[in-house]
């Protein structure tokens, strides 16, 4: 026990300096005139992402199913800047619509240099897994397959403009955490499809970039609703996430942990002490509050 306190102690001594000495930063220039889609992007992270780019001058094309939501954040992007901003409504149960989604958005752009993958539905609930297959087929078609069919359609367009593929993961895609089993199946997916795809490019020599978002507990309204009374954990806000995460895609960073001192750790820790990390997590759960 003592060994393991004084490799966690050193560790962390270690990536502090590393995240100390590494923090670059990005300017306007380097994303105007850049042509980005984001999916899930008429709310929450997506929309705060879409803020983001459409500041630094972005071209943007929004997805998600509620029309007016996205009319009201395109017309906030080209109020805070953007080059130009348009929207195409989609359901990503549908494959056949996820591909139309990136043929339409690569026609409206010209081209893709950013395919932000964000979007977050199917039916499941946070509670204990009691066989329901129907919602696990959901939350792997739309977290999961259609991520992939996105990427396929776009997969060019992204090797021409040596583009860059944003994937929205969680601690939830690194660490079996509990009442989330259909969650955490398309985000470990997502996981595996992208760090084998990652190096399936860099050994081909293709430059396109692929940027996984790890992120703990964020305080969009969606998130707050489905767990703000089942586990104890303080969320992030979105504002400043979405900032992280355009940074590390423009860096063209593999990864990003944010908030990074509550998931680097945990990160780390999971494949030495996967039963000491899973104790740890466990008191912040409600119990009495989860079916
Ligand atoms: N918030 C957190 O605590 C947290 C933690 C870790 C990871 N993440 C990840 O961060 C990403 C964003 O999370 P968030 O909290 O910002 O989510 P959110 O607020 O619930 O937003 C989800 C977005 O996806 C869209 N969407 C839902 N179902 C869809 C469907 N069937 N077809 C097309 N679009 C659909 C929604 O728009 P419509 O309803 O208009 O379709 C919305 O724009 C997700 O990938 C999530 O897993 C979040
Ligand atoms: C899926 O989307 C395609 C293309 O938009 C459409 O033709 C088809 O009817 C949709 N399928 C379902 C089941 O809604
Ligand atoms: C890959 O593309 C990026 C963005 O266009 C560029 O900055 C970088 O120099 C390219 N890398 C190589 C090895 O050419
Ligand atoms: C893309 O990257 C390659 C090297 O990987 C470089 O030779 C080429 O000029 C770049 N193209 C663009 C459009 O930036």
């Amino acid at each position: 026990m003592v060994g393991v306190k004084i490799l966690i102690v050193s560790l962390l001594v270690g990536i502090s300096a590393y995240h100390f000495f590494s923090s670059e930063t990005i300017s306007y220039g380097m994303v105007y005139g850049k042509r980005v889609l984001v999916t899930g992007s008429s709310t929450g992270i997506g929309e705060q992402i879409a803020y983001q780019f459409a500041q630094m001058g972005a071209h943007l094309v929004l997805t998600a199913r509620r029309e007016q939501r996205l009319q009201e954040v395109t017309r906030k992007c080209l109020e805070l800047g953007a080059s130009s901003a348009d929207y195409v409504v989609s359901d990503m149960t549908n494959l056949t619509s996820a591909q139309e989604v990136a043929q339409i958005a690569t026609k409206k752009l010209g081209s893709l240099d950013y395919l932000v993958l964000n979007h977050i539905g199917g039916s499941g609930s946070f509670g204990t897994f009691q066989g329901d297959m129907d919602s696990l087929l959901s939350s792997m078609t739309v977290n999961f397959l259609s991520y992939v069919q996105l990427t396929a359609t776009a997969l060019s367009a992204l090797k021409q403009s040596n583009g860059s593929i944003v994937i929205m993961s969680s601690l939830s895609g690194r660490f079996g955490a509990p009442f989330t089993t259909s969650y955490c199946a398309a985000k470990f997916a997502l996981e595996g499809f992208y760090s084998s795809l990652r190096r399936e490019c860099s050994l081909q020599k293709n430059n396109i970039s692929v940027t996984v978002a790890v992120l703990g507990f964020i305080d969009t309204e969606n998130a707050v609703k489905k767990v703000g009374d089942k586990v104890t954990m303080t969320a992030s806000p979105k504002e400043d996430c979405a900032k992280e995460v355009v940074k590390a895609a423009v860096l063209r960073q593999s990864e990003l942990f944010y908030p990074y001192w509550s998931i680097k750790p945990l990160v780390l820790l999971k494949d030495w002490a996967p039963e000491f990390m899973g104790s740890l997590l466990d008191k912040f759960y409600v119990l009495e509050n989860i079916k």
